[in-house]
């Protein structure tokens, strides 16, 4: 009998754990509560992202027209654009895989970094990204997930 409980009883702890490793891979929506997640977010992005999204997020000058080779700009991240009408699975996506893999035919600059950068690093990119954002975006985007 009792051998019969440890068993039930380490099935339930294996399910339990699988249960939380899965969902530590998804855990939106990302929040602004974490100010070590925001700092980490803010190092991975000037690594990777600074170059077209500029410092501040601002987004790449007059973004809303096309650079010299017919490509759209960068746009900002920082919510003056419309990234925050994006929920987060979408804005992981694409930082993750680029607009190339999720948009047939695309041929635009913006690829994914699924080679350089781990979730974890994508979602603290996310949270820096939303620490710029006014409450009112941050909140309207919150409830889209
Ligand atoms: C080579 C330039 C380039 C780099 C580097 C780059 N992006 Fe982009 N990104 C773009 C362009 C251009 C777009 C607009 C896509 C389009 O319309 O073709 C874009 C779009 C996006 C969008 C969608 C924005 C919206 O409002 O819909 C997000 C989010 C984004 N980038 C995040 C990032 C992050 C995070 C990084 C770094 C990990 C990064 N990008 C690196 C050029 C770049």
């Amino acid at each position: 009998m009792s051998i019969f409980i440890k068993t039930i009883s380490s099935i339930i702890f294996l399910v339990f754990n699988f249960l939380n490793i899965a969902n530590a891979h998804n855990h939106f929506p990302i929040t602004t509560d974490s100010k070590l997640m925001i700092e980490r977010g803010k190092i991975a992005y000037q690594n990777n992202c600074v170059s077209c999204h500029k410092v501040n997020l601002s987004g790449a000058k007059n973004w809303k027209g096309i650079d010299s080779d017919g490509h759209r700009k960068a746009p900002p991240l920082d919510g003056s654009g419309h990234t925050w009408h994006h929920d987060d699975k979408t804005l992981h996506a694409i930082i993750k895989y680029g607009l190339a893999k999720l948009v047939k035919n695309y041929e635009g600059k913006m690829i994914g970094f699924e080679d350089k950068l781990s979730d974890q690093e994508i979602d603290s990119i996310l949270a820096y990204m939303k620490s710029y954002w006014s409450r009112e975006n941050y909140e309207y985007q919150l409830k889209l997930n």
